[in-house]
């Protein structure tokens, strides 16, 4: 592995952040980890003066789905390269009335609804056995810092909500959702965990920021999901990423 930076900031780009718009003068670094391979190599450069690392989740052509992605290899990457805080960018559906397409969203919980995914870097031979604290799953410091940088850049922003995390890569039935806003969901999304966990175990300072891409199954007026319509969402939410980013760390 090359040796360790000064990365102020590291981001993870999900479905529609395939790459960093005004990331400048960045290097690409191929990861090997014990884990096996991240999910492609990590840019690190230079952004509103600051060091910035960027790694898009799904790989640069979107050629993984979220329940193959290499979690814990992509936050072990970052946290090798020396990142120590980290925003995972997720596109979601909204479940909550307020949570349409295009709001953008801190969420402060989540709950895990995925399964056969790697959700540990314990579960190797020899590893020691930790339990994390998970009460708050992100870093409410980070959580502070998006919203302030919101603020700042006039982008309108939720402050909290809970997470439910699900398996994809298809989309859920009316019945899961239902079920879900029972059980005190805001929001849905396919890549939120384990990544939140595999950060708080290595140590790093999480936070996720939300894109609305449509409205849950059962929860806007249309009788069907339109992927075209959720691509155009995601687009619009997305191009807000860069000036908010770049508003919390001036
Ligand atoms: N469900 C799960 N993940 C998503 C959705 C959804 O409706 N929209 C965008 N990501």
């Amino acid at each position: 592995m090359s040796t360790p930076h000064v990365i102020d900031l590291a981001v993870i780009g999900g479905s529609g952040l395939y790459k960093f718009p005004g990331l400048e003068n960045a290097s690409r670094h191929a990861v090997e980890t014990p884990y096996g391979a991240a999910s492609g190599e990590v840019l690190v450069g230079d952004f509103a003066g600051r060091r910035v690392a960027f790694l898009a989740r799904h790989g640069e052509s979107h050629s993984l789905p979220p329940h193959r992605v290499n979690y814990r290899a992509n936050l072990w990457a970052l946290h090798g390269l020396g990142a120590r805080t980290v925003i995972g960018v997720n596109a979601v559906g909204g479940i909550r009335t307020d949570m349409g397409p295009r709001a953008i969203v801190v969420p402060d919980q989540l709950i895990d609804y995925t399964h056969g995914r790697y959700t540990s870097f314990c579960d190797v031979e020899g590893a020691e056995v930790k339990h994390i604290d998970f009460s708050e799953p992100y870093t409410a410091a980070l959580r502070h810092r998006l919203l302030q940088g919101a603020r700042k850049a006039g982008i309108a922003v939720i402050d909290g909500g809970c997470y439910g995390a699900t398996q994809g890569p298809r989309l859920e039935t009316r019945a899961e959702i239902a079920r879900m806003k029972r059980d005190g969901c805001d929001l849905v999304g396919m890549t939120g965990m384990p990544e939140a966990a595999l950060a708080r175990e290595l140590g790093l300072d999480y936070a996720c920021l939300a894109l609305v891409a449509n409205y849950a199954a059962g929860c806007g007026d249309e009788d069907e999901i339109s992927i075209e319509e959720i691509f155009a969402h995601l687009a619009a939410a997305t191009a807000e990423v860069p000036r908010l980013l770049e508003a919390m760390l001036r």
